[in-house]
């Protein structure tokens, strides 16, 4: 654990040893395989004091124990999960939570094998870095900054050096088919081309998890279907994927649906097999091809 952190502190390293395919072998791998990706267990969010105390996360408490079930859930290394829900019900509590921008009241959250309630808040900002990728419903992209800028922005923060930074972002714009926008700003794109654009910032630190809240709520149908085929390439290609979303058609693309209700988790539906390809993936021959590393090691 210190060792990896150590590792996240190095910044620059951290762009080689994604790259690098011989670092990636020499990555930790326990016999009994890789660990979850995220690992939550009995974890419970409330805000405010005594009478005025809200239980966004976790459930009413037991009428005797006074105690709250709270939530577990493990997901899997190359799973696809939309988490669905009315308003209120917890979903952006939860989003919060596992993308390290908020703590729970109680319980644990193992990311990726971190556990992360011990984290500072310089470690909790390296480990967003580098674990987890956001997409958010209003793109969330820099006013008047190139696409390829905002792109390499994530890996600046990380260190990376430049003409690497370059590149990589190129082959993230590449890959959600935006190479000939490199250098449009955000009001020179179209919504569904903005959301492109923050899906490759996303994805160029080759996180752990891309963590989506509501990724499609602003656009059209057709741009809805573009960016959500993304999301099918990417989880096809080995990344794990969390939807936060009240939409079917957006939970259709999931390989596993939570159903969120009152902060507890009252459904959950396994729709296609972990290991296979995403239910809505238009183009198998994509996941016949796949490779966890193949943004970061070739660029194509
Ligand atoms: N900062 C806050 N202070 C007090 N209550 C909050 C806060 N954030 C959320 N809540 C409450 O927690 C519950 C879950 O909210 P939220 O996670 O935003 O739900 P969703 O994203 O599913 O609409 C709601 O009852 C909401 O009013
Ligand atoms: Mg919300």
């Amino acid at each position: 654990m210190r060792q990896l952190l150590r590792g996240l502190g190095r910044g620059g390293e951290g762009g080689h040893r994604a790259g690098a395919p011989a670092a990636a072998a020499a990555e930790e791998e326990s016999p009994w395989g890789p660990s979850p990706v995220i690992e939550v267990r009995s974890l419970l969010k409330t805000y405010g004091h005594g009478d005025a105390v809200v239980r966004a996360l976790g459930g009413p408490p037991d009428p005797v124990t006074g105690d709250s079930p709270g939530v577990n859930l493990v997901v899997e290394q190359g799973d696809m999960i939309a988490v669905m829900g009315s308003s209120g019900s917890g979903k952006s509590t939860l989003m919060n939570i596992l993308g390290c921008l908020d703590v729970p009241t109680a319980g644990r959250y193992l990311l990726d094998g971190i556990d992360v309630g011990g984290l500072d808040e310089h470690q909790l900002s390296l480990v967003r870095n580098r674990k987890i990728g956001f997409v958010f419903q209003s793109f969330n992209l820099v006013p008047r900054t190139p696409a390829l800028a905002q792109v390499e922005l994530p890996l600046a923060y990380a260190g990376v050096k430049t003409a690497e930074r370059r590149r990589r972002a190129r082959a993230a714009l590449e890959l959600v088919g935006l190479a000939d926008r490199v250098d449009h700003r955000p009001n020179e794109l179209s919504g569904g081309q903005q959301q492109r654009v923050a899906v490759a910032r996303a994805l160029v630190t080759a996180p752990a998890m891309l963590l989506a809240d509501e990724p499609t709520g602003n656009l059209d149908s057709h741009s809805t279907e573009d960016v959500l085929a993304i999301m099918d390439r990417l989880n096809a290609s080995g990344r794990t994927v969390v939807l936060i979303t009240h939409e079917d058609e957006v939970a259709r693309h999931a390989k596993r649906v939570l159903r969120l209700v009152d902060g507890q988790i009252v459904a959950d539906i396994r729709q296609a097999p972990v290991d296979g390809p995403p239910p809505a993936l238009r183009d198998p021959a994509v996941f016949a091809a796949r490779s966890p590393h193949a943004l970061t090691s070739g660029g194509s």
